[in-house]
């Protein structure tokens, strides 16, 4: 099965609205070349209209980086699909690590965003991951595991054309610190095991599986050189366009 490479940054709350074009311009015009790879800038919500603008005619997608499961009503300072897709936004980070460690993020309210984000015919990208505590004191596979089984739960072998999972050790996220190649393909494996289960064997093997944390050009190359590790999730490293494009040629050439 090849599963095309998808190189997505996660933006954070870095950019500015007035820097984001240059940004995206110079993703797009570093990484023309790079056919084979999907590639997604996923930008605070007030950063996509000028995301938008300036990767048009280009290969790079945009993204979010949340998205609140109701499409309107009174939640104030969230965002819901039909904004983001009215905006021009293809895809949606959904409970990203820092979400669940500041923001009351649940496995529970991952999977109300994730049904939601794949019913309006968005991409989601899912995060899981361990933390350091929870990696040494041998529950890796249990948390793993739960965060799958919850988070996607109800979650059809259909919806998974429109899924994406992001393995982000949290020990690994902006810490320089990368999970070895061996430790990433190992979680990767269970991930897509695990989703074998929901969703049958078959329909796992299409999903992309990421890998995030501290990834960066010169170590990409080996990591997306493994089995089940089908593109990355970049924080640090997707601020520079030269950084970001360097990535993207080591997944062009994996
Ligand atoms: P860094 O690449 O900065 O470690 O961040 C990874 C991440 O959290 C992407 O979502």
């Amino acid at each position: 099965m090849s599963r095309k490479k998808i190189i997505a940054g996660n933006w954070k709350m870095n950019i500015k609205p007035s820097e984001t074009a240059a940004l995206v311009k110079g993703v797009a015009e570093a990484t023309k070349d790079f056919a084979g790879v999907d590639i997604v800038c996923c930008t605070p919500a007030i950063d996509i209209p000028a995301a938008v603008a300036a990767a048009a005619g280009t290969r790079v997608e945009i993204g979010a980086e949340n998205a609140h499961w109701e499409e309107k009503g009174a939640f104030t300072g969230e965002i819901s699909t039909g904004m983001l897709i009215d905006a021009g936004a293809k895809y949606v980070i959904i409970g990203h690590s820092e979400r669940r460690q500041y923001f009351g993020e649940t496995d529970e309210t991952v999977n109300r965003r994730t049904r939601a984000v794949i019913a309006s015919g968005l991409t989601a990208i899912v995060c899981v991951g361990e933390t350091l505590e929870e990696r040494e004191a041998g529950k890796l596979n249990e948390v793993i595991e739960r965060q799958m089984n919850v988070g996607l739960k109800d979650v059809t072998a259909a919806d998974c054309a429109k899924l994406v999972i992001a393995y982000e050790p949290v020990w690994a996220i902006g810490t320089g610190k990368t999970a070895t190649p061996d430790q990433a393909q190992e979680v990767h494996a269970l991930i897509r095991e695990t989703l074998a289960k929901l969703v049958g064997a078959e329909t796992a093997e299409t999903v992309r599986i990421q890998y995030g944390g501290s990834m960066k050009p010169s170590n990409a190359a080996e990591l997306l050189a493994k089995k089940d590790i089908d593109g990355g999730l970049i924080g640090g490293a997707a601020l520079k366009a030269e950084d970001f494009a360097g990535i993207i040629a080591a997944a062009a050439q994996a």
